[in-house]
């Protein structure tokens, strides 16, 4: 399906080298059957031509002059009303900080505080301006507001280096504005909790235990939800992965720690999808200095004592679970066992040694009345779909029961 087909998208385009992507987004928007209506700020100007917009779009552009070319612009008010999808890309620092702090001194300022359309960033800057404590501040306070973001990447700066802070791909920012309309998927106004990656549970300052998991299979688990128009909050252990656009995204490290975000991103949630390889045990005690080989000695004794089950202790009357059962032996027997004894609606079983780290899986998946289905090898990605198709069933059936 063509989410972007007959949409009107906003596409604000601030000041910096990444500007020289926005016409490849534009194009893209264009191609895809949406009406574009770019905005450009006077900093953008000095990067790319305004008659490279109209070209692509069909249509005036609008600067900060607050004066298009066409006679029928009634200022940001009816750009704001018309939004299907406010687009900022590339989003600078500067732009990233006036749209946190509500200042409307240029068109993209007053479109993104009057619209009510969902507002998207393509974050683009240097590394450090990316990683200063303001810019970091400014894009907390716009995911509260539930402003998206795409990106950044990591890869070559306009300065030469090397680094984070990069505009994605505008193949990525079209899949990002897609997943944002697709909210009148299987899962609309649902409220999804999905946990991801590994946990980490520390020895002391520098070292932990963990295990290999990846994160793949939650993070494809919450752009599916995101994609089936949920509300996604994504509770993610330490991974490399870049943070789905358009998903809620509170990082952790412990078991405990995941049990405390779960346990309150629940509160008002339909379905908890634990994909996480939580750790079941923990350190017993975790130092505050280093462990020091001196007075450690030959060797060291671990105390290792059981972390709570969050899906087994997670517990409300109109939530839905799903879990995952990676095992190396005796599959079926176990996966049964947990979808039981953790009051499951849905177990996805797989082969652990072909799935933890993995891009792909293989899959059975088992539902509370035991109905059983077997899914071949595929993509994780598409075997989240599977999953986010099947637990739209349970919601489904639960609402009409
Ligand atoms: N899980 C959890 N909290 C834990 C351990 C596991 O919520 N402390 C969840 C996992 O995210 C998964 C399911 O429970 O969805 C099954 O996890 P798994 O590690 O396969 O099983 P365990 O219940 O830990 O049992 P065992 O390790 O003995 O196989």
């Amino acid at each position: 399906m063509n989410e972007l087909h007959g949409k009107t998208i906003v596409l604000g385009v601030s000041g910096g080298i990444a500007a020289f992507k926005a016409p490849a987004v534009a194009s893209l928007l264009v191609q895809s059957g949406a009406r574009v209506l770019v905005i450009m700020t006077a900093a953008a100007r000095q990067f790319v031509q305004p008659l490279t917009f109209s070209g692509i779009t069909h249509n005036s552009v609008y600067t900060d002059a607050f004066v298009p070319s066409s006679p029928t612009f009634s200022g940001h008010v009816s750009l704001a009303a018309d939004a299907d999808c406010v687009v900022v890309a590339p989003a600078t620092a500067a732009t990233i900080a006036r749209l946190a702090l509500g200042i409307s001194d240029d068109l993209i300022g007053l479109v993104a505080l009057s619209t009510r359309a969902p507002i998207l960033i393509a974050p683009a800057m240097e590394e450090r301006m990316y990683h200063h404590p303001a810019t970091q501040d400014h894009l907390r306070t716009l995911a509260s507001r539930n402003v998206r973001s795409v990106g950044p990447a990591v890869g070559r700066l306009a300065s030469g280096d090397h680094g984070e802070g990069r505009m994605v791909e505008p193949t990525e920012v079209i899949q990002a504005v897609e997943a944002i309309l697709a909210r009148s998927g299987a899962l609309r106004g649902v409220k999804v909790v999905i946990t991801a990656g590994p946990t980490q549970e520390p020895l002391d300052p520098v070292r932990f235990l963990g295990n290999r998991s990846s994160g793949r299979m939650g993070y494809a688990l919450a752009d599916a939800a995101v994609a089936a128009g949920a509300r996604v909050t994504l509770v993610t252990g330490p991974t490399a992965l870049h943070p789905p656009a358009g998903a809620d995204v509170i990082a952790v490290k412990t078991a405990s720690e995941m049990l405390a975000a779960v346990d309150s991103a629940t509160r008002d949630a339909d379905l908890l999808i634990m994909a996480a390889a939580v750790a079941d045990y923990r350190p017993e005690e975790s130092q505050s200095r280093k462990i020091k080989k001196e007075n450690a000695g030959g060797s060291i004794n671990l105390r290792l004592v059981r972390n709570p089950d969050i899906l087994a202790s997670v517990d409300r009357p109109d939530l839905i679970k799903i879990g995952f059962a990676a095992e190396t032996d005796d599959l079926m027997e176990n996966a049964a066992r947990k979808l039981q004894t953790k009051h499951l609606a849905m177990i996805i079983a797989n082969d652990a040694d072909a799935t933890i780290g993995s891009t792909h899986s293989a899959a059975t998946i088992l539902m509370a009345d035991y109905t059983v289905r077997s899914l071949p090898r595929m993509p994780k990605t598409q075997l989240a779909a599977e999953i986010v198709k099947a637990a739209a069933q349970l919601v489904a059936n639960r609402d009409h029961a």
